[in-house]
C-alpha cells in the first residue's frame, strides 16, 4: 500500500488489509510506505489514527518508510493510492514484471477508472472518515479476491 508521506492513507489500507487477511485465516503479508521520505520513522497522522481507531483497527505502532525498487521484488500487488503515487512507483520500474505489479487501489472499487483516494491531510475530520470509507471498501474486495 503506497501512498506520498506513509501517515494517512497506506497505514490506514495496511491495518485494515492485514485485519480483513487475518480473519480469513490467510497467510499474507501486508505492509505500507510513502513515495516521499518527509515521515519516514513517524507513525501515523493521529488523525488516522482516531479514525482507525473508531472501527477497531490499531495503527498507532506503524512507522513510516519509503518506498524503494526492492518493495518490486518483495511483494506481488503494489497498491496506489493516487495519479501522483502511481508514476512515481512506476518511474521506477525496470521492466514490465515491475510495471505489472502496480495499480490504483481505488481500481479495486472502480476497475479501469484510475481513481484517486482524496488526500485527507490537507483537509478537515471529515475527510478521514470519506477516506476510511473507500479504503476499507477496497480492501475488502482485496482480501474476497485473494
Ligand atoms: P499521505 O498524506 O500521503 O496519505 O500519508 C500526506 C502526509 C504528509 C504529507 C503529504 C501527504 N506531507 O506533505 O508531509
Amino acid at each position: 500500500m503506497v501512498c506520498l508521506g506513509n501517515i494517512c492513507r497506506s497505514p490506514l489500507a495496511e491495518g485494515l488489509l492485514r485485519e480483513k487477511v487475518q480473519k480469513r485465516g490467510l497467510n499474507v503479508e501486508v505492509d505500507s510506505c510513502g513515495t516521499a521520505a518527509y515521515h519516514v520513522g513517524e507513525a501515523p497522522d493521529s488523525r488516522m489514527i482516531l479514525t482507525a481507531h473508531s472501527h477497531g483497527i490499531d495503527i498507532s505502532t506503524l512507522m513510516g518508510r519509503q518506498f524503494t525498487v526492492n518493495d518490486f521484488d518483495e511483494f506481488d500487488q503494489i497498491f496506489a493510492m493516487d495519479s501522483s503515487n502511481y508514476h512515481n512507483i512506476i518511474s521506477l520500474a525496470r521492466n514490465d514484471a515491475d510495471i505489472d505489479k502496480v495499480s490504483f487501489l481505488l481500481d479495486q472499487i472502480k476497475p479501469g477508472e484510475n481513481m484517486s483516494v482524496p488526500d485527507p491531510w490537507y483537509g478537515g475530520d471529515k475527510g478521514f472518515e470519506k477516506v476510511y470509507e473507500l479504503i476499507d471498501t477496497a480492501c475488502e474486495n482485496i482480501a474476497k479476491n485473494l
